[in-house]
């Protein structure tokens, strides 16, 4: 394990809470280098009862790639006895892949962009569930928790464009919930939850956030967390926004 994977929370003033879970409790964050991620890993060790805070990244676990099962494989096994985990989020995901960004219209898409896309929103995040729920613990209250879009709903989809995000933020969101009705018969205390968390300035939103209200990670990140502290665990996943308000899938 690589020292830059793991942190302990620090003794400066604890801003967060999640009181649903039993104290103290290990997090676990995927795509932790992001802006969201980066966030999420911020304001977990500021949580009071939060014990340890692991990163997983292509920074901290060399060859780790939504690409390759292998390295998702094995960074759950490496990650593993430190746990379990009571909160796990992925913080993973793209929007510009290979240089090109999201398409406006039907005539913009081509088989090998739609499929990059698929390949790191939808199949990447469902190679995660598969490796990582094990690292939920097996009873009690625990939450696994992924960065989706609204842009995934398709009864919010009203303005169109964005086909291959829109498509695999939809697919990946439908794995989630497939992950989550499988995964009440043997941990029924366990909450899954898709996130929407506003338009935050990152490397992701900046060439579109022309026009959009934005909201800083550490809001949209505090705001989630308070949201999801309070969902019930449920045979079904649940996508909601930073606000604490339920989407339509
Ligand atoms: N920012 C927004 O306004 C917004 C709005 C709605 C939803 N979201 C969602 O929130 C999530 C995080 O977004 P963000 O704004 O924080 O973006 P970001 O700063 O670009 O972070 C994306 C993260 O995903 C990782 N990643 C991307 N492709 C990968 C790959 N092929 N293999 C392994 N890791 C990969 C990145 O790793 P590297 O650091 O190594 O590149 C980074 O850790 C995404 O799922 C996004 O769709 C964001």
């Amino acid at each position: 394990m690589n020292d830059s994977s793991s942190s302990t929370p620090s003794s400066t003033p604890r801003a967060q809470r999640l009181p649903s879970l039993s104290q103290p409790f290990k997090a676990l964050v995927l795509g932790s280098t992001g802006t969201l991620g980066s966030a999420f890993v911020q304001a977990l060790q500021d949580c009071e009862g939060c014990s340890q805070v692991v990163t997983v990244s292509r920074t901290s676990h060399a060859g780790f790639a939504l690409e390759s099962e292998e390295s998702i494989a094995q960074a759950a096994a490496e990650e593993k006895s430190k746990g379990p985990y009571s909160i796990i989020v992925d913080a993973t995901g793209a929007l510009t892949i290979d240089g090109k960004g999201p398409e406006k219209r039907l005539t913009a898409l081509n088989a090998a962009q739609l499929a990059r896309a698929f390949e790191i929103n939808a199949i990447g995040r469902a190679l995660i569930l598969k490796h990582f729920i094990e690292l939920l613990p097996r009873q009690g209250r625990c939450l696994f928790a992924v960065l989706s879009a609204r842009v995934g709903s398709l009864s919010d989809n009203k303005l169109g464009g964005w086909y291959g995000y829109r498509a695999s933020k939809a697919a990946g969101n439908m794995l989630l919930q497939t992950a989550a009705v499988e995964s009440h018969r043997t941990r029924p205390d366990a909450v899954f939850v898709a996130m929407q968390p506003g338009t935050v300035p990152s490397k992701l939103s900046a060439p579109f956030q022309s026009g959009h209200t934005t909201v800083s990670a550490t809001d949209a990140v505090a705001g989630l967390l308070k949201a999801i502290n309070e969902l019930e665990a449920r045979p079904q996943a649940w996508f909601i926004d930073y606000q604490g308000g339920l989407i339509d899938w």
